[in-house]
Parts: C-alpha cells; structure tokens; sequence
C-alpha cells in the first residue's frame, strides 16, 4: 500500500513537470494528455523514466499527406533520433511497440519492410516480431499484393517486463476438451494467439467503411491495439504514442483504464483524437473511474 502511494506520488510529480516543460495540451481529462506538438521537440523536454509503454506507428516515408518525403538517409537519422528519446524516458520495466510497414529505395528496392533498416539501431532488447496479417489492400500487378505489417515488440530489460498472456488468449480453440493423462491439454482460458495476428485494417469506402473509421488515412484497428495493451501494460500506467494521429491508442488506452500522453503535429487529426475521446468518455464514464494523475 505505502509502495503504490509512493509510486502514485512520484507520477504525479512527473506528470506535474510535464505540465510544466510542454505548455497548455491541446486536450487533457483526469487521465489523458495531448499536445500539438512535434514529438521529437516534444520528447527532448520530457524527464527520464516516466513511460509504461509505448505503442506507435510513425511516417513510413512514402508520400502521405501527413510526411515529408526525405532521402533514405535523413528518414533513417530521424528515426534514430526519436527511437533513442523513446528510450530514454521508458521506464526500466517499460516496453515499446512499433508498427512498421515498406518503403522503396531507389535502384535497390521496391518494397522493403522498414523493420530490416532499423530493428537493430533501436537500443531496446527485441522480444520477438509480430506479423499482422489483413485481408484487403492495394492489388500489385508486377508483384504479390501486400498484405501484411509488423510490429516489433521490445523491452528495456529482457528479466523483468509486462506480459499477461492469460488477458490476451485466443478462445477460438479447436478441441477444447481434449486432455492427456486426464488433464485438460488446452487451457481453458484459451490458446496462445501466436506471433501471427489476422485483423482487418480500418477499411475506408462508401460502403464497406468500418464503424470505427475517421478521416485520418492511416488508422489502426482498435482490435490490435487492444490486444497490445492489455499483454504488455497494467492499469493506472501510462501508455504512450508520440505519432497519436487519430487517437486509437488513445481510445484504447483510456478505456483500459491507463493513463494516456500523446503528441501529433497536426491540429486536425488531435482534434479527431480529442472527439474519439469525449465519445468514449460520455459512451463510458471512464474517466471518472480512473486515477486523477493529469
Ligand atoms: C501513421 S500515422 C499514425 C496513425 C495512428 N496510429 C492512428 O491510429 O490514427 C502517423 C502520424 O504521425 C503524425 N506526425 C508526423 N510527423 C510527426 C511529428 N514530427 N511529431 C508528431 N506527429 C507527427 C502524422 O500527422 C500522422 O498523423
């Protein structure tokens, strides 16, 4: 008990510092903080140690309206400058989920996953990648239509990290009944889902939209990020994206009953964020329930 209150204490000190270095968020509730903000200016005012988790998709570098399209090289050393920020205000217990998809490099490449160029310059310890497999997308005509993202999933210490597999277990278990020696083979709470995760991508389209679409082009599928934040966090803690756009983890991270911060460039996609949040609030009353840490 004396433990969690120090605990409690000590973020609320971060928190009030935070407050202090970045200035008036774009939205804030009890448990949410987000600021228009470039995260990497952002992340360089933030104290060391203070993230749980974060989970986040950057720019992929391919052109979309929200990104500079910069030579390999700059993308690379823009990277490296945010991964290493990241890690210096994780937690040592704390994790990083990073979603990646390709970029063409040219005269080398057409579609390379981005993973391949930096998994290793990111100073955290991989656990292991995840393969996100989606039904639709775009169809290739010279090459196999792509259908698949990652996700690498790392820690900042491989002894001592979040994951509860049992919050996360996939029921769809074939024979559940089956047991060896008189003991159920299969847990009843369900299997393990694997490092092969088939969600479908937040689909666009007059009528084939999903529900939880916006009019960010890029979304992810709250699904996925459930199942992430649930295994790798516990509730009270804070959850991170510096690359918020509409707000999913947000969302997500909120109705799981976490602390939230986030950063976007863009004043349209937090408002987006911030509208997904109130609808969530008056859906739920989440909020009122949660640690008043913001
Ligand atoms: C791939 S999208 C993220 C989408 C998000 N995962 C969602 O569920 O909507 C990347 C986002 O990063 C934002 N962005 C680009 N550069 C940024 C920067 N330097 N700092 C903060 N946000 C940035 C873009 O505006 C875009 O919304």
């Amino acid at each position: 008990m004396v433990y969690k209150t120090v605990v409690i204490l000590k973020l609320i000190m971060l928190v009030n510092e935070i407050d202090r270095v970045l200035g008036k968020p774009y939205y804030q509730t009890n448990s949410c903080l987000i600021y228009q903000l470039d995260c990497l200016d952002a992340m360089i005012k933030i104290p060391d140690n203070l993230i749980n988790l974060t989970v986040t998709s950057p720019p992929y570098n391919i052109g979309k309206n929200y990104e500079k399209n910069l030579p390999i090289d700059e993308y690379l050393s823009w990277c490296n400058m945010w991964l290493s920020e990241i890690y210096r205000i994780t937690l040592s217990t704390g994790a990083f989920w990073l979603n990646l998809g390709y970029l063409s490099i040219p005269d080398r490449a057409k579609a390379i996953p981005i993973p391949y160029l930096i998994w290793d310059k990111i100073p955290f310890y991989l656990i292991q990648e995840i393969v996100w497999n989606y039904g639709a997308g775009v169809a290739g005509k010279k090459f196999f239509s792509p259908r698949n993202e990652k996700f690498l999933w790392y820690v900042k210490n491989p002894d001592k990290y979040t994951f509860n597999l049992d919050e996360v277990r996939d029921p769809n278990v074939k024979y559940p009944h089956q047991k060896k020696n008189g003991k159920l083979k299969v847990n009843p709470k369900g299997k393990n889902p694997t490092d092969v995760w088939q969600f479908p991508k937040v689909t666009s389209g007059k009528n084939r939209a999903a529900k939880e679409r916006t009019p960010h082009p890029a979304q992810f599928p709250i699904a996925v990020i459930s199942r992430i934040i649930q295994a790798c966090s516990n509730p009270n803690e804070i959850v991170f994206d510096p690359f918020l756009g509409s707000g999913t983890t947000a969302v997500v991270a909120l109705s799981l009953k976490r602390q939230f911060i986030g950063f976007e460039i863009r004043a349209d996609y937090c408002e987006i964020a911030a509208n997904r949040i109130e609808n969530l609030l008056t859906e739920k009353q989440v909020d009122a329930e949660q640690l008043s840490l913001f």
